[in-house]
């Protein structure tokens, strides 16, 4: 039953309750706090969010749960008094330079800082934190952040009432264990800590890019100086919840800063490598390729994409593999994980809606550990519960941070058992979408009779959890009309199958305003695969058979045999069927539970070239051409998130030595005698555009005023 309640006048509606705070800001009413952060329980200490609700008198907002028929006003004159009051008692030791939230809240209420300070409680032991406790006011964030969130206690209070101060374990941030994961900043309202390269940052010219640590390609603005990238945020405009991830936002840094990145070709002589020129590097690699070519024939080479890059690398990676080494051998890292191919029934593993939306059905269904590996998304869910717009149900491990904000958490063992098990108490409940099911998924009423006669107690002891959550789980799916199911798939077989099934059941396929997100938690590139980055498929979407056309746009021959994909080229590396390798993006040994595998097979391969930022394991000991291409922060092109949203890239400056992707690919084409030029990014993208009617309303100028997206899915279900 929907929850209707008056704040300032204004009425709002809920899907369920929540605290007077998330529905003031749910409704676009601010009530002013500190202490209050939706990622930590709520702590009431900051006493600045005090509202009067008709009836009950004054009341915490970050504490009060609203009710059905409650009016509140947010600030009345006696309120604003006391608010002032508590802001004085803060600025009485406050510096000069306020910041933050509290400089704002001292300018709103009339309230001076004092300008006091005391070098004593000054902090610059640690190489990227630096801390003022003069400005601490108190609210704990980062003793909170740190503990409920990250899971350690550097920061502790000390001494009790009046005198209480947050300090670091040892006394000293730089002698303490942190992390560095900066938590602490990103919840700290005052600037008391300060991230030294983000909040001293002076930067001269500014980019724009899109994260590539996960499938959503957040749009960020990046801030250089003279030596490089200073400086990442979010971009809030153009994707609200872009500027909440702690991943894009600092760990940039572990691309660009690092030693492992070289800052010049490399050429592997012995155990060891030697600097090279990039016209040598790029002869050295085509020559390996041709050899390996004229000993095994163009079957045993072949190209990997292994990380997210812009569009314009995935076409010239295809088209080194199609039209310079004569294969079909190319595909994307992604569509090696078990979730590509279980998805296939529905068109492969992109999104059918966008992760916008996501935050606007009625009900949320989350499957693994979204928060882990797709910050932001689970920033924007996590909102849509707390604030009361949306229902959510939680199906994960017990360590999942974003069950706290759940109605309903399954706490599963095993995923996939987990979900069929709501499945089962779905269709028993008789409220499963069977009819819209089978629209989007052709074995639906199947699905729906096995799960019948499996039943729901007995499908939730195999899978070993509660059978209440998983009746109760159903009954919060069945609740709403709109339903997204958010599912985190890494390389567990199985999970991927029963989300999209338990998608089909609840209507997320079917019906309008519904959505599935699965979202991949390694090699999360997928979108290369829909451009033509596959052993089968040409840009434009089309199929080998369509070949002609993509011949006659560029006057190049398109081998007929299907390739080998990702998971192929691996085994076959193996089995030494494999004479050269080319990987393009990320060290594809490094970061994924496929590294044992794809180590032991990259050895085999007589010849590796790899275009990599830095150098993990895979191109450090395996690879034999190492040419240094750009990071995100520096990179040039389009990106195409998972759900299609489009941002044009556009580094100011590159690090030294390196060279952005598509450049360093159409060099490799040149040397291998390739007839087309690509003088920039540009040139590869506008040839692309020609090939794939997709894009054929996506210029560069288009996508830098914002808001383009294109459906790259090969099914459309009804619910896009
Ligand atoms: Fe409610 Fe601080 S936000 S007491």
């Amino acid at each position: 039953m929907p929850v209707r309640v008056i704040i300032d006048g204004k009425e709002v509606v809920l899907e369920k309750p929540t605290t007077i705070l998330n529905a003031a800001r749910g409704a676009g009413i601010d009530i002013p706090s500190l202490c209050y952060d939706e990622r930590l329980q709520p702590y009431g200490s900051c006493r600045l969010c005090m509202v009067d609700v008709k009836g009950k008198g004054l009341r915490l907002a970050c504490l009060t749960t609203v009710q059905d028929g409650m009016e509140v006003v947010t600030e009345t004159p006696e309120i604003a008094e006391h608010r002032r009051n508590i802001l004085r008692m803060l600025a009485e030791r406050h510096p000069a330079d306020a910041s933050g939230r509290v400089a704002d809240l001292f300018k709103r209420y009339g309230v001076e800082p004092s300008g006091k300070e005391s070098p004593r409680l000054i902090d610059d032991s640690h190489p990227l934190l630096y801390v003022d406790l003069n400005k601490c006011v108190g609210c704990f964030n980062c003793v909170r952040v740190c503990e409920e969130y990250v899971g350690r206690l550097i920061w502790r209070t000390m001494y009790r009432g009046e005198q209480t101060i947050v300090m670091p374990e040892t006394g000293r941030i730089g002698t303490s264990s942190c992390i560095s994961c900066r938590a602490c900043v990103d919840v700290c309202p005052s600037g008391a800590i300060l991230d030294k390269v983000m909040g001293f940052a002076k930067p001269s010219s500014w980019g724009e890019t899109a994260c590539s640590y996960c499938s959503l390609s957040c749009p960020l603005k990046v801030g250089f100086d003279g030596s490089g990238p200073v400086y990442v945020e979010g971009e809030r405009d153009k994707l609200p919840f872009s500027a909440e991830c702690l991943k894009g936002k600092y760990h940039w840094e572990d691309l660009v800063y690092v030693p492992e990145r070289p800052e010049a070709p490399r050429l592997r002589s012995g155990a060891s490598w030697s600097r090279a020129s990039w016209d040598d590097a790029v002869k050295v690699a085509a020559d390996g390729l041709r050899k390996a070519i004229a000993e095994g024939g163009p079957g045993s080479v072949g190209v990997i994409v292994s990380s997210r890059l812009p569009a314009e690398a995935y076409y010239l990676s295809q088209l080194l593999a199609r039209a310079a080494l004569g294969t079909n051998n190319v595909d994307a890292a992604a569509s090696a994980l078990p979730a590509a191919k279980e998805l296939e029934p529905i068109g492969g593993p992109l999104p059918t809606t966008s992760v916008e939306s996501v935050s606007g059905a009625d009900v949320i269904v989350t499957v693994g550990q979204v928060e882990e590996y797709h910050p932001a998304l689970a920033s924007a869910i996590r909102r849509a519960s707390l604030q009361g717009h949306s229902r959510l149900v939680v199906i994960s491990s017990p360590d999942d941070k974003l069950s706290r904000s759940a109605d309903v958490v399954v706490e599963a063992r095993s995923l996939a058992p987990a979900v069929r098990a709501v499945e089962a108490a779905l269709v028993e409940s008789g409220k499963a979408d069977v009819e819209g099911a089978s629209t989007a998924l052709k074995e639906a009423r199947s699905l729906a009779l096995s799960l019948r006669s499996l039943g729901t107690s007995r499908a939730a002891k195999e899978a070993g959890v509660e059978e209440s959550a998983a009746r109760e789980a159903a009954e919060a799916m069945a609740s709403g009309r709109r339903v997204a199911v958010v599912a985190e798939l890494d390389t567990t077989p199985g999970v991927a199958a029963e989300s999209m099934n338990l998608a089909a059941l609840s209507g997320a396929l079917s019906r309008e305003g519904s959505g599935f997100v699965p979202l991949l938690s390694y090699f999360d590139n997928y979108e290369a695969v829909e451009l033509g980055v596959s052993p089968s498929r040409l840009p434009g979407g089309r199929g080998l058979s369509e070949a002609k056309e993509v011949e006659g746009l560029l006057g190049v021959k398109v081998p007929a045999e299907e390739g080998m994909g990702t998971a192929e080229m691996v085994e076959a590396a193996r089995d030494g069927k494999v004479r050269a390798l080319v990987i393009v993006g990320s060290d594809i040994a490094s970061p994924s539970p496929m590294r044992e595998a794809v180590l032991e097979a990259l050895y085999r391969v007589p010849f590796v070239v790899a275009l990599s930022p830095t150098a993990g394991v895979g191109v450090e000991y395996a690879s034999h051409v190492h040419m240094p291409v750009a990071s995100f922060v520096e990179e040039e092109g389009v990106y195409i998130s998972a759900d299609g949203r489009l941002t044009l890239a556009r580094g100011t400056r590159v690090a030294k030595g390196a060279l952005r992707s598509w450049e360093a690919l159409s060099r490799l084409l040149a040397a291998l005698g390739y007839g087309r030029a690509y003088p920039s990014a540009r040139d590869a993208w506008e040839e692309l555009r020609r090939l794939d009617p997709r894009l054929a309303e996506a210029s560069y100028d288009r996508i830098a005023s914002g808001g383009v997206r294109v459906n790259l899915r090969r099914a459309r279900p009804r619910s896009w």
